[in-house]
């Protein structure tokens, strides 16, 4: 296999959520390379809240990636998941001696205190930059695969209020190449922004997204419109030099058209 690693090179890499979106194609990406992968989730006997099967799981990894996410996004269920998760988990990585953790988190958090889930977020990368193990920790803005969900956060009646703020969406794919390349790095000790390709308002994003789904909800560009409890400035959810940040390289386009194709779920 050309990618495959030079002998004696193969590092065993513990990715935490990876049954979920991001981290399953992460895991994906790094197989594919000849790596050891554990996909580890409360699925697999992984459970970085209770601790449950955490020691087994690193034993001998070099690398521990956390794309885990809270079952509750309500604010104080997101805070508690990921202290005590990301609390956990560094206490068990220091224990087995892991070199590199890598986190994803959202580009803009520390901008947007009035979001529980912002909070937690940074909360999160806090104690990873006080945790004692290097570190590299991934931004990333807004999925393409989360623009129903954010509907349906914003949704009143038939109506959907949305901020026409600046929005950068990025496909899952994108993501999951760049963390996976900061996996393969050295740890940078500090931050990574990806973004999407096109720059959209957010209000015209969302807008497309349901109609692509056939979904008849009428949006509305209300510069009032709260985002998981937050209100957002222009240039809140999106790198504040694009020209700095990576760009995924799949449009909207693109990402629409791989989805009709896509059997359905
Ligand atoms: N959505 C966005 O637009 C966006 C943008 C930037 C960054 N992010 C960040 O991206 C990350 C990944 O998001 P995603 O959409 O890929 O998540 P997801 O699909 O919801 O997957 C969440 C994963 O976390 C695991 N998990 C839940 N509780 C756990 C626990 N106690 N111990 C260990 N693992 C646990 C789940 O395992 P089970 O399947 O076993 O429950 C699942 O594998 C999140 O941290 C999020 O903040 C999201």
């Amino acid at each position: 296999m050309a990618d495959a690693p030079p002998e004696g090179n193969i590092v065993k890499i513990v990715i935490i959520g990876g049954t979920g979106l991001i981290g399953s194609k992460v895991a994906e990406r790094l197989r594919s390379k000849g790596h050891e992968v554990v996909a580890a989730s409360p699925n697999t006997g992984v459970n970085t809240m209770t601790g449950e099967g955490v020691a087994e799981a690193l034993e001998g990894a070099q690398v521990v990636i956390d794309v885990s996410n809270s079952p509750s996004f309500a604010p104080d269920d997101v805070m508690t998941f990921f202290e005590t998760s990301t609390g956990n988990l560094l206490a068990a990585e220091r224990e087995a001696g892991v070199g590199h953790h890598v986190a994803l988190s959202i580009v803009g958090s520390d901008g947007l205190p009035d979001s529980g889930y912002m909070r937690a977020k940074v909360a999160q990368e806090r104690l990873i930059r006080d945790g004692g193990v290097p570190f590299t920790i991934v931004h990333a803005t807004q999925f393409m695969e989360f623009g129903a969900g954010i509907a349906d956060s914003a949704t009143d009646g038939d109506e959907v209020h949305i901020a026409p703020v600046k929005f950068r969406p990025i496909a899952s794919d994108d993501v999951a190449d760049a963390v996976a390349d900061a996996a393969l790095g050295e740890p940078i000790g500090g931050d990574v922004e990806v973004a999407g390709p096109e720059e959209f308002r957010f209000d015209e994003f969302i807008a497309e997204a349901l109609a692509a789904r056939g979904d008849t909800r009428t949006v509305v560009a209300d510069p009032a419109a709260e985002y998981f409890g937050t209100k957002l400035a222009d240039g809140s959810l999106v790198p504040a030099d694009a020209s700095t940040a990576r760009l995924g390289t799949t449009t909207f386009e693109q990402w629409k058209a791989a989805q009709a194709a896509a059997p359905a779920r």
